[in-house]
């Protein structure tokens, strides 16, 4: 048997390739384009495994994916290839319109033609299972209550309204080609391999690096927190047992504002890698211009999929940061190769020429 995933040297992609490697021999088919979010370093681990089969490429890439899918045949897709940082998609939301929407859908035509092919046993036990975000509900004020599958999407950024769109393309593609299914919306993922482009990661990498800690406004937008491994283990439930045409949040119970986060990670260092002057890493938190547009408050309802499929999160919030600090000590090599040319022209444009020299990120 075997899996095709697409986006899988990204942050929760080869997270997930590895987790599933590590519990099953079943083929993994990656195919990944390789952006600057990309990083074959990350499946280091596994050269020469047979059982992981790498192509890189464009999930826009309707020929390729045709003969992939003819060639490997395999039971299930899971698609995680997507433009995901909110930031970036307010600076040129074109490539997020490429990807996350006309990628899709010529993912989605791909799969609809291999699919349609199938005899009827395999037709029934092929799934599609579409990685999404909470993000497209939109923002929540402080007394809401917590996102459930039943909200109105309301996506506020170029790139949750174009996970949206891919969304309802993969809901329409169930209701009227009878496609097999299922979309996960999850809150914020943080652990090893996430791109020191987003908050947890680039508060590690600058503290240690002696530059500011970027807050941006006031520091008390909410955000859930789900450790990425959990992700990974709730994508592997609905995969298994997931009812189809159905989406399921998938969350950590774990709200926090922002300026906690930050504080959290300092303390963390101060603790296992303290700073040469004695001094705490808080010290370096700046705090810049707000993001144009930025959601206040994301939370998650879990209780479908904790009910209906009986998953529940194997991390708290306190033990997987102490995890995920720890591993970025631990891997300095890891950063230093993703900070490639192309990361620093992207730095320079999000906060300054020269904030960018200041941080020399
Ligand atoms: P990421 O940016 O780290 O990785 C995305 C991967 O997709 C990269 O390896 C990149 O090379 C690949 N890719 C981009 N465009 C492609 C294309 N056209 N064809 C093939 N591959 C392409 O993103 P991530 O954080 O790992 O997110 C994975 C998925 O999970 C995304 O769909 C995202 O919307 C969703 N998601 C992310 C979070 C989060 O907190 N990071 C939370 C919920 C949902
Ligand atoms: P991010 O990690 O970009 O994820 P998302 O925007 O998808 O939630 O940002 C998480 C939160 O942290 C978000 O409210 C924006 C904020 N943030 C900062 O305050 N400073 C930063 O430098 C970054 C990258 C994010």
């Amino acid at each position: 048997m075997t899996l095709l995933v697409t986006g899988g040297a990204g942050f929760i992609g080869s997270n997930f390739v590895l987790d599933w490697l590590a519990g099953s021999d079943e083929r993994v088919i990656n195919v990944d384009k390789l952006t600057y979010a990309g990083n074959l370093q990350n499946l280091a681990s596994l050269a020469g495994d047979a059982r992981h089969v790498f192509v890189q490429g464009d999930i826009g890439d309707a020929s390729l994916l045709a003969s992939l899918l003819a060639q490997h045949q395999p039971r299930a897709v899971v698609n995680f290839a997507a433009e995901s940082h909110v930031d970036r998609s307010i600076l040129g939301p074109g490539e997020f319109i490429q990807t996350n929407i006309v990628g899709t859908f010529n993912l989605l035509e791909a799969v609809r033609a291999y699919w349609g092919g199938r005899d009827s046993k395999a037709k029934t036990a092929f799934r599609f299972l579409h990685v999404s975000t909470d993000e497209v509900y939109g923002s929540l004020s402080k007394t809401d209550p917590a996102f459930s599958e039943t909200n109105r999407y309301e996506p506020n950024s170029p790139y949750s309204a174009s996970k949206a769109a891919s969304d309802h393309l993969v809901r329409a593609y169930h209701h009227t080609y009878g496609l097999p299914v299922l979309t996960t919306n999850c809150s914020n993922n943080y652990g090893p391999f996430h791109f020191p482009e987003k908050l947890i990661p680039l508060i590690i990498v600058n503290a240690q690096a002696g530059k500011p800690l970027p807050v941006y406004g006031d520091g008390q937008q909410i955000r859930d927190w789900l450790y990425v491994k959990d992700h990974c283990s709730a994508i592997r439930r609905v995969l298994e047992a997931g009812s189809l045409g159905e989406t399921y949040n998938v969350g950590g119970w774990n709200e926090k504002p922002n300026l906690e986060i930050v504080h959290t990670v300092c303390a963390l260092l101060d603790e296992l890698r303290p700073r040469a002057d004695g001094k705490p890493y808080k010290d370096q938190i700046t705090y810049v211009t707000d993001r144009p547009g930025h959601d206040r408050r994301y939370a998650i309802d879990a209780s479908k999929i904790e009910k209906e499929l009986g998953w529940k999160p194997a991390e708290t919030f306190d033990t997987g940061i102490r995890k995920t600090v720890q591993w970025y000590l631990e891997n300095p090599d890891w950063v230093a190769s993703v900070q490639s040319g192309g990361y620093r022209d992207w730095v320079s444009k999000q906060y300054g020429e020269a904030s960018a020299e200041t941080t020399h990120l």
